[in-house]
């Protein structure tokens, strides 16, 4: 697995050893952390950085599968830095894909993300919608999935493209400007500061316990028969940034008004999956309520993050 690591990365980890799977994890840790990796035998570090093609060849001799989670997953950060950006999501995956292909793999799950479907109106968002990036980041990932395609048709390595909406859950780290909003979110109004909404939080977005996208990577790695597939990996729902605000202040006990600033670049307006397809050829089902999930997380920051704090 690439990116084991990360927040997404390391759910992944656990569920393979929890089921009694063997995991290499090839990550650089520029954004992903050593102590997310559970300490366990079965689970082996490789130290790099996936667009080295010599080092990611190593990592990946003798795997069966690829998980392809390692990115720099940054909107802001794509459109601050486009070149660095490239390099990790584009050099990275194909130097990952040429691994897998030399490897004989059996196949690749790439990580793939709803920002190529852009700002159309059109909701939920299908598959078979022509992509329309507006920023770096989704251009890379759209490249991501098209190379992946392109392997798939060229040298017949299987690959499957798993494309996630808004991920949220324990491990999300809060403490950079281009985390996730929901961990933003949590980490303001835990610490008594007013949260920032870019915009008027009337925007909404599918947001998606991490432990859904980790069963539905799963079945996309060994759900038979998938060839150059994408799927959309989300639950399907609608949710405004403001009634996130309000299910976090309801669970943290807190009441305090957002403060707004100017919407961000590139941002879009609204994003709800169509996870019909995922239903259909993955058995891929929805099971944590937003709110069960949302509840976990507030429980891990304030034990993880809070408690380390106080500790430290
Ligand atoms: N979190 C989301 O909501 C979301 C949404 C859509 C897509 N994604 C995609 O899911 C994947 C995982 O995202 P995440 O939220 O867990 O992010 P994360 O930052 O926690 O994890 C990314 C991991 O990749 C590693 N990495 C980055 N560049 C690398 C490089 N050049 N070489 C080796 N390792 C490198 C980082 O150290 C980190 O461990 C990414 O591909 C991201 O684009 C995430």
């Amino acid at each position: 697995m690439t990116g084991g690591g990360g927040f997404i990365g390391s759910h992944l980890v656990a569920e393979l050893v929890r089921r009694g799977e063997t995991v290499r994890i090839a990550d650089n840790f520029s954004t992903g952390r050593r102590e997310n990796v559970p300490a366990d035998g079965s689970v082996t570090i490789f130290e790099g950085d996936i667009a080295d093609q010599a080092f990611i060849a190593q990592a990946v001799a003798g795997c069966d599968y690829v998980l392809h989670q390692a990115a720099i997953p940054s909107v802001p950060r794509s459109v601050a830095e486009p070149v660095a950006t490239n390099h990790a999501n584009v050099d990275g995956t194909l130097a990952v894909l040429v691994a897998a292909r030399d490897a004989g793999v059996r196949r690749v799950v790439f990580a793939g993300s709803s920002s190529v479907y852009g700002n159309s109106a059109v909701l939920p968002k299908r598959e078979d919608m022509r992509p329309a990036p507006m920023t770096p980041y989704a251009l890379q990932k759209l490249v991501g999935e098209q190379y992946c395609q392109m392997f798939t048709q060229l040298y017949g390595l299987e690959t499957v493209t798993t494309r996630y909406f808004n991920v949220f859950g324990p491990r999300q780290q809060p403490g950079s400007p281009y985390s996730g909003v929901i961990s933003l979110f949590i980490d303001a109004l835990a610490s008594g500061r007013q949260p920032l909404v870019h915009g008027d939080g009337r925007q909404t977005r599918d947001f998606t316990y991490v432990g859904e996208v980790v069963r539905g990577v799963l079945a996309a790695a060994t759900t038979p028969a998938l060839g150059g597939e994408v799927f959309n990996l989300a639950v399907g729902g609608r949710i405004s940034l403001l009634e996130l605000i309000a299910t976090i202040q309801r669970l943290l006990g807190t009441n305090l008004e957002p403060v707004f600033g100017p919407a961000r670049e590139g941002d879009v307006r609204d994003s709800q999956a169509d996870i019909v397809k995922a239903r259909e050829k993955l058995g891929f089902e929805p099971q944590a309520s937003f709110e069960d999930g949302l509840r976990e997380t507030v429980k891990w920051y304030q034990a993880d993050v809070l408690g380390a704090g106080k500790a430290g």
